[in-house]
């Protein structure tokens, strides 16, 4: 179509642009600046404040369908800063580390991302340093935490609100990391001294498997592979890093454990030398076809050098990205602009990772971390080497330890939490207790887009495996020529996120078959929905269209597993 042209111009420009003031490093280093002065270039991105004060700090975050966000922190920490409501039961939980026992504050807030409110929920028990992942049918399932938390399983949706299940799980479980399996099971792994996984349900399946790889990649003193990264990948089996070491393997023992190589560099990445991971973008052109990128983390003895002697050592810069699908795996590493530790890794519906939050020195744990980084970096996966990174604008507030972040329905990524300290501290501390959530918002959505800007007009609200199925969606500024890449459908599922790790985060494209016109800028796109339950796990997913690499906001669309009643 003649029309393409004019709009496609334009986004080529300000791309370029963008990316020119971040590659010319040799202009200004704006990340070496201290936190609050503004860097001299105009960095992409911008920064919203969409409160000041939510309650809570978030040290966990989940968006959930419906658009909510929960976040909850622990309950032995004092008195949070919202109350709760008067009707709710007064969360009496017992004593955790010292500070505080009973109070009547809420230490769980419910976001509503349509109206902006606030919602307090009572927790009966403690979820500390908890994990977590959203069933298939869209209640999350949270477990474990510390004291009269660490055996329980909690169930929540905004209509229930939180109910527990008592003694479910076979061992205690802090620091533990879960995930949603092919199946729609949830395997929940580790966790302080735990070498061992189980399950969510657990009919059918052994109550408690041992996993020595937990064992053999501890460390005296600072373990260094707790919340490991797990990422389920589209065969079915799953990776599994801790410390600098990975392996694959299949929780129902149908297949032989396979190693990989260990990272290069011998750094660990894993709580408290905190890096981040994601399992990149997965295509539908090779289905099987996996990538896992790992980044950030302090070398081995950085929390004992930052506890002991108070020395805080340079977090490490490196990234290591391997294929665990290919039958001889290897890293391939690269540098980020920064050094990085504590950082979040958040899919973005292009495919692309934004690294977000933390710190250059220190590491995680209580009063560990050094220099806030405050700039994010995005990564893009299909540029060349050495050109994969762009410094994005920085924020104002450190997010140090107990920080989080999140994709949400409108693309941009929900950034809360950071609390170092024992207690809510929010005077004559260096890096004072967060209750703020702001929003980053991506580059795409930069208002020059506008006029490329899909917007959704209409998704299926649930679909079958590799069904086709009509999206329809608006382009107001011009023509859609449908050439290729040009209109891209992806599917990304809500990550839990804590501690440096979006639980469950994934992002998988769809094929886009035929495309009509309807209308003057209206259109529908024929899609084929994921292929399979371990390429997608059943579930609740944010779809969304992109247009010229700019995506609309998303539709919640539920994949239905196999087998269920349509
Ligand atoms: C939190 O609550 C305390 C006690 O009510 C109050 O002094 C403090 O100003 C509040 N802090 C914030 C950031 O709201
Ligand atoms: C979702 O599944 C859980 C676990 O089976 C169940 O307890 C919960 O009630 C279900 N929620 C809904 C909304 O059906
Ligand atoms: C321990 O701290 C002292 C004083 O701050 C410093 O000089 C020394 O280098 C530190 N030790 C190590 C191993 O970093
Ligand atoms: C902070 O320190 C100042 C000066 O020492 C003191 O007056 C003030 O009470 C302290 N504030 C808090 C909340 O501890």
């Amino acid at each position: 179509m003649p029309k393409a042209a004019s709009f496609l111009f334009p986004v080529l420009l300000i791309t370029a642009g963008i990316a020119n003031c971040a590659a010319d490093e040799a202009v200004v280093d704006p990340w070496q600046e201290p936190v609050g002065q503004q860097p001299a270039v105009v960095l992409a991105g911008e920064w919203q404040l969409l409160h000041e004060n939510t309650g809570v700090s978030a040290m966990h975050m989940q968006l959930l369908p419906g658009d909510f966000v929960l976040m909850f922190d622990r309950t032995d920490s004092g008195p949070s800063n919202i109350s709760l409501d008067a009707l709710s039961p007064c969360a009496v939980p017992t004593a955790g580390a010292g500070v505080g026992a009973v109070d009547c504050s809420a230490h769980s807030v419910l976001l509503d991302l349509r109206s902006n409110a606030l919602r307090p929920y009572p927790l009966a028990s403690n979820p500390w340093c908890s994990s977590a992942a959203l069933l298939p049918n869209g209640t999350l399932l949270q477990t474990g935490g510390f004291a009269n938390g660490d055996r329980i399983a909690r169930l929540f949706s905004p209509s229930t609100g939180w109910v527990d299940l008592p003694s479910f799980l076979a061992v205690r479980r802090w620091y533990a990391t879960d995930i949603l399996l092919a199946d729609g099971r949830v395997l929940i792994l580790g966790g302080r001294r735990q070498f061992n996984f189980e399950f969510f349900p657990r009919d059918d399946v052994p109550q408690l498997t041992l996993f020595p790889f937990l064992d053999e990649t501890t460390e005296m003193g600072a373990e260094n592979n707790l919340y490991p990264f797990l990422h389920l990948l589209p065969d079915g089996t799953v990776f599994a890093f801790a410390n600098d070491r990975a392996v694959v393997f299949d929780p129902y023992n149908r297949a032989p454990l396979r190693r990989l190589p260990a990272i290069p560099g011998g750094v660990p990445r894993n709580y408290p030398s905190s890096g981040s991971s994601v399992l990149l973008l997965l295509r539908p052109e090779s289905p099987l076809h996996a990538e896992v990128l790992v980044c950030g983390g302090t070398p081995r003895g950085a929390y004992q050098l930052a506890l002991r002697n108070g020395t805080f050592v340079p977090a490490d810069r490196t990234c290591g990205r391997i294929a665990p699908t290919d039958a001889n795996p290897v890293w391939a590493m690269e540098e980020m602009p920064m050094p990085r530790v504590m950082g979040d890794m958040v899919l973005l519906p292009t495919g692309d990772v934004l690294i977000v939050n933390g710190a250059a020195t220190g590491t995680a744990g209580w009063e560990l971390g050094r220099e806030p980084v405050t700039y994010p970096v995005l990564y893009r996966p299909d540029m060349q080497l050495g050109a994969r990174f762009e410094v994005l604008a920085g924020t104002t507030i450190p997010r140090m330890y107990h920080s989080s972040a999140t994709l949400d329905t409108y693309g941009r990524v929900l950034v809360g939490g950071s609390n170092p300290h024992v207690g809510y501290v929010f005077a004559n501390v260096t890096y004072p207790t967060e209750l703020s959530l702001e929003a980053f918002l991506p580059p795409y959505l930069d208002a020059r887009l506008d006029g490329v800007r899909p917007r959704l007009v209409q998704a299926p609200t649930e679909v079958g495996y590799g069904e086709a199925v009509a999206v329809r969606f608006e382009v107001p500024g011009g023509a859609v020529s449908g050439g290729p890449e040009e209109v891209r459908v992806t599917a990304v599922a809500p990550a839990f996120a804590t501690h440096s790790f979006g639980m469950n985060q994934r992002v998988v494209e769809m094929t886009v078959g035929t495309m009509t016109q309807l209308d003057a800028g209206l259109y529908e796109a024929h899609v084929a929905a994921p292929p399979s339950q371990s390429v997608a796990p059943p579930g609740y997913y944010l779809w969304f269209v992109l247009h010229a690499g700019v995506p609309s906001s998303a539709a919640w669309v539920r994949l239905r597993p196999l087998g269920a009643a349509t």
